[in-house]
């Protein structure tokens, strides 16, 4: 027996040093010996003459403490050497129950205690991240969420955990429905976007959200992540950018008008004058209405600018709407010398619009491109499907083109190179398109030529 027990000191990697009742060294196992330098002849000095060996000062009083209750005590110390051990301090009792001294047991966590100490690094940077932060499992049971969590929804840890990750979007208001952000976490892959969420109180917020599996050392996703930001702030601030913007816009459209209505209007009210005074002059009758119908022709411009009215958008043929307006305008092409080319596909499919809206955009931009050329030339009016599924028209002249430092000017109201032009045509033009879900990009060189190409989406 003795000797068994002789073997498993000298071979346990558990360190062991044995005290009699006065805590001096009895023996010691070589595990220990080693970390701290024992040798054999420390056997029967004090404890205390080997405690320097430790970044700890209260083993004699640990040992003293332990023998008088018989109760074993536990903690975690460092060696000199920075190595940390478990150490246990055991009454040491012999086989007919005496107490003969105290054991005391090292077991060596140096590894385990760096493990803990990362552990602990990386909970505490989860648990203030500035960002919200939820951990789910693989069925999608919330797991964690972090103080900045509850800081953004107002919903404690006990009311989240327990509960789907499901839940905690609002998806009524979101583009992307749920079943598509978990199948592509099922297959290992993230998603990001913007999504839609509610707080506690009931109220909406928009976060910016990534969800990405989290996977272990062997690629097997062990958890699911959402990280994610409160936008409300951001939206906000655009929000109002947007509306200064647009105020901005208002003023220098009003100031626009302001201008542009008063010139047809002092000649009004001079020729009002005249007439009032006697003199009388038919030249001033028609230059009269010459000055009204200019002002009827920006009135009703600015018209399509107000309040969507209620319109019908209806299923058209857009080959057709462009056919009678190559019609309508070609009479007026062949005087300037300008060819319009047919390139339009037909039948194209279906388009939802107001005809009235797109036929004053495509005439529009067909007398922009004849305008531009005053010597004649060739404006190739195109159309067909692209492989988006969205028309494309293409209005290409060969006249003067727009120089690069104008081109951004486009579409500002009243912003002219003609002396009889309203520059609105283009602002109107945009505005059309956009309120058809569509798009107008015009490209221009100088002297070369303008494409004017504008996609609609077709009725599918
Ligand atoms: N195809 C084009 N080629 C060259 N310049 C163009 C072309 N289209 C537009 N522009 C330039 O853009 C300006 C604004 O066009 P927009 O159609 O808005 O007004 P406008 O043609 O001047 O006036 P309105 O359309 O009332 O007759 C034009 O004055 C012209 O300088
Ligand atoms: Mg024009």
């Amino acid at each position: 027996m003795n000797n068994d027990m002789d073997n498993f000191l000298v071979s346990t990697r558990i360190g062991t040093i044995f005290l009699d009742r006065n805590m001096c060294i009895r023996r010691f196992t070589p595990v220990i010996a080693q970390e701290i330098n024992l040798l054999d002849a420390d056997c029967g000095r004090p404890l205390a003459h080997i405690s320097h060996n430790f970044r700890y000062n209260g083993f004699v009083e640990d040992a003293k403490r332990v023998l008088r209750t018989l109760v074993p005590e536990e903690r975690e110390i460092q060696n000199q050497g920075g190595k940390w051990y478990s150490m246990r301090v055991l009454p040491y009792r012999t086989s007919d129950n005496v107490i003969k001294g105290i054991v005391l047991t090292f077991v060596d966590i140096t590894e385990l205690k760096s493990a803990n100490i990362e552990m602990l690094k990386l909970s505490y940077a989860i648990e203030q991240s500035p960002s919200i932060t939820v951990i789910a499992g693989l069925d999608g049971t919330i797991e964690y969420v972090n103080p900045k969590f509850t800081e953004v929804t107002g919903f404690e840890p006990a009311d989240a955990i327990g509960g789907h990750i499901r839940e905690l979007q609002h998806w009524e208001g979101s583009s992307v429905p749920f079943t598509e952000i978990w199948s592509l976490l099922s297959e290992g892959q993230e998603w990001k976007g913007e999504l839609e969420s509610h707080s506690r109180n009931g109220l909406t917020y928009w976060e910016s959200v990534k969800f990405l599996p989290i996977k272990d050392s062997e690629g097997q996703t062990i958890h699911y992540l959402k990280i994610a930001e409160d936008m409300s702030e951001r939206r906000h601030t655009e929000e109002l950018l947007r509306k200064s913007e647009m105020l901005s816009a208002v003023g220098q459209l009003a100031a626009g008008i302001a201008h542009e209505i008063r010139n047809p209007l002092t000649a009004l009210k001079g020729f009002t004058k005249l007439l009032r005074s006697g003199a009388h002059n038919d030249s001033y009758l028609s230059i009269m209405s010459a000055e009204l119908e200019r002002i009827e022709q920006i009135v009703s411009e600015l018209l399509v600018l107000a309040k969507p009215q209620a319109v019908d958008y209806l299923p058209k043929s857009v080959s057709s709407i462009l056919n009678d307006v190559i019609m309508l305008l070609d009479t007026q092409a062949i005087i300037t010398n300008v060819e319009i080319v047919n390139e339009i596909d037909d039948p194209l499919p279906l388009i939802s619009c107001v005809e009235n809206q797109l036929k004053q955009v495509f005439i529009n931009v067909v007398k922009n491109g004849v305008e531009a050329m005053p010597d004649g030339g060739q404006l190739i009016v195109r159309a067909r499907l692209a492989a988006d599924g969205m028309v494309n028209i293409g209005f290409i002249d060969h006249g003067c083109g727009i120089p690069e430092k104008k081109l951004a000017r486009l579409g500002e109201p009243f912003y002219t190179t003609k002396s009889n032009g309203t520059g609105l045509g283009l602002m109107v033009s945009y505005k059309i398109i956009e309120n058809h879900q569509g798009v107008m990009v015009i490209t221009s060189k100088e002297n070369v030529g303008t494409a004017v190409v504008i996609q609609l989406p077709t009725i599918s």
